[in-house]
């Protein structure tokens, strides 16, 4: 059981914490990406984590992950603070998380099906049969069709990669799934194809979902918490009412701007004035 299961303290009820970065400092050279950020996420949630483009969203995930160094500061994955972790501790923490990155979603030299058993023969000791096994449930729980399995990125559309990529990161049955930016290229209904599945797989499977997006669809209806980066830390958290009500130019922009006009419901949205 993780250290994060067996910590009472009642005011910050951290049994439900289950990422917790506390004052992340990141620098690449001279340039400061993030500067004494803090962020708790909540298991079982779907946290959104927006921000202006090139304000640090995928270097926070990559840093969560790991694979980026931060110079001060705290992250604690599970009540793991992998950094510090030993061998065997960070492998079962790698084992329940599922990752979804930006740029190089799959493979494209395998198939959908070894996709999907990239993670399974790193960690785990199973044989091929089963393995084939679990790879055809995973391709049937983000929805592609059982011939998808042998397929070639290149024979897939920008959509049943996104789920190809999503049943990779749910080859481990992991706890939380990071997502970044899901459903970008994906048009309207297929972008809302993808939040209802992973709202679905939120409620059936118990994920916890930490999605980066643009996407202001996606926050409006699957997010149950959102979370903003600026000024290189979180500048706001909260639900959708919170950043309606928040005083920022950007957030105001992005949050009340034409574009959130279309989505925001209109009794939710103090700037609509229904002429438009
Ligand atoms: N390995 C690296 N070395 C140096 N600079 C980096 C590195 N990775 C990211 N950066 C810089 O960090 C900044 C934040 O990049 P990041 O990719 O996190 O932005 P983002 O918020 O994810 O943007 P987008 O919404 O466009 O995906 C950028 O200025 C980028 O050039
Ligand atoms: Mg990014």
């Amino acid at each position: 059981m993780p250290p994060s299961d067996t910590d009472t303290t009642p005011r910050n009820r951290d049994d439900d914490v289950i990422i917790r970065a506390k004052d992340v400092t990141v620098r690449f050279g001279s340039k400061t990406i993030l500067d004494g950020l803090s962020l708790d996420v909540r298991r079982g949630e779907i946290l959104g984590f927006v921000g202006a483009s090139g304000t640090g969203k995928s270097v926070l995930l990559r840093t969560i992950l790991g694979l980026n160094a931060k110079q001060s500061g705290t992250i604690e994955v599970f009540g793991v603070d992998y950094e510090r972790a030993d061998e065997a501790a960070r492998l079962s923490v790698e084992q329940r998380w599922g990752v979804l990155f930006q740029q190089g979603a799959l493979f494209s030299s395998l198939t959908v099906l070894e996709n999907i058993q990239v993670p399974m023969r790193e960690y785990l000791d199973i044989s091929p049969k089963l393995m084939d096994e679990l790879a055809r449930l995973k391709i049937d729980l983000v929805g592609l069709a059982a011939d998808a399995a042998d397929k070639y990125p290149s024979e897939l559309s920008g959509g049943m990669i996104k789920r190809a990529a999503l049943a990779r990161a749910l080859a481990l049955d992991p706890d939380i799934v990071f997502l970044d930016e899901p459903t970008s290229g994906l048009d309207p209904i297929g972008a809302a194809d993808f939040d209802e599945l992973i709202m679905t797989l939120r409620d059936t499977l118990g994920l916890t979902v930490y999605m980066v997006t643009h996407d202001l669809d996606s926050l409006f209806q699957a997010c149950d918490r959102i979370a903003v980066l600026g000024k290189k830390k979180v500048l706001v958290e909260g639900p959708l009412q919170t950043m309606l009500d928040f005083e920022d130019d950007w957030v105001k922009s992005y949050f009340h701007g034409k574009r959130a006009r279309y989505v925001v419901p209109k009794d939710e949205n103090p700037y609509f004035s229904g002429n438009e």
